[in-house]
């Protein structure tokens, strides 16, 4: 991979395929910026990774929060060369609280809470 010295951010990267992208980004001299709702896990990963990793809260669905967070990577990093926007909900994890998610079941606000950011009119697709 060619990302020696890149600036990287992984959203949704403290679990899963973000962070084990995190962790490979970084082991192929990237530096990378974790972002995610797990904070407690997201500062232990960064803590793990080393090499200059930062983590920083940012829920994807709430344009503010990328407002704050990209001002402050341009004013720390100078530049942001790659992003890889992993973080997603499927429905089916444990602990979100929704019905079923097939089309026939699923209620209006579960299928919401999964494709629909907080604020819709601020998306850069129809929804
Ligand atoms: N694993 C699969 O088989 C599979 C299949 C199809 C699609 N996907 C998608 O690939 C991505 C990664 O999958 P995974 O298995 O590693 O999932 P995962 O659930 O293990 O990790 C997803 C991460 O995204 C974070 N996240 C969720 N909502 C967020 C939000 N609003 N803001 C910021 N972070 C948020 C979670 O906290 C979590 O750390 C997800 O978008 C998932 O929907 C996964």
């Amino acid at each position: 991979m060619r990302v020696k010295n890149k600036i990287a951010l992984i959203t949704g990267g403290t679990r899963g395929i973000g962070a084990e992208s995190a962790k490979l980004l970084a082991k192929e001299g990237a530096t990378v910026i974790v972002v995610d709702v797990l904070d407690d896990e997201g500062q232990l990963l960064v803590e793990e990774i080393g090499r200059g990793a930062v983590y920083y809260h940012l829920d994807v669905s709430k344009p503010a929060e990328w407002e704050i967070v990209c001002e402050d990577i341009v004013n720390h990093f100078g530049r942001l060369d790659i992003v890889f926007n992993n973080a997603g909900v499927s429905g089916f994890e444990p602990g979100l609280g929704l019905g079923p998610q097939d089309p026939e079941h699923v209620s209006l606000e579960d299928w919401h809470y999964v494709v629909v950011p907080e604020e819709p009119e601020k998306a850069t697709y129809p929804v």
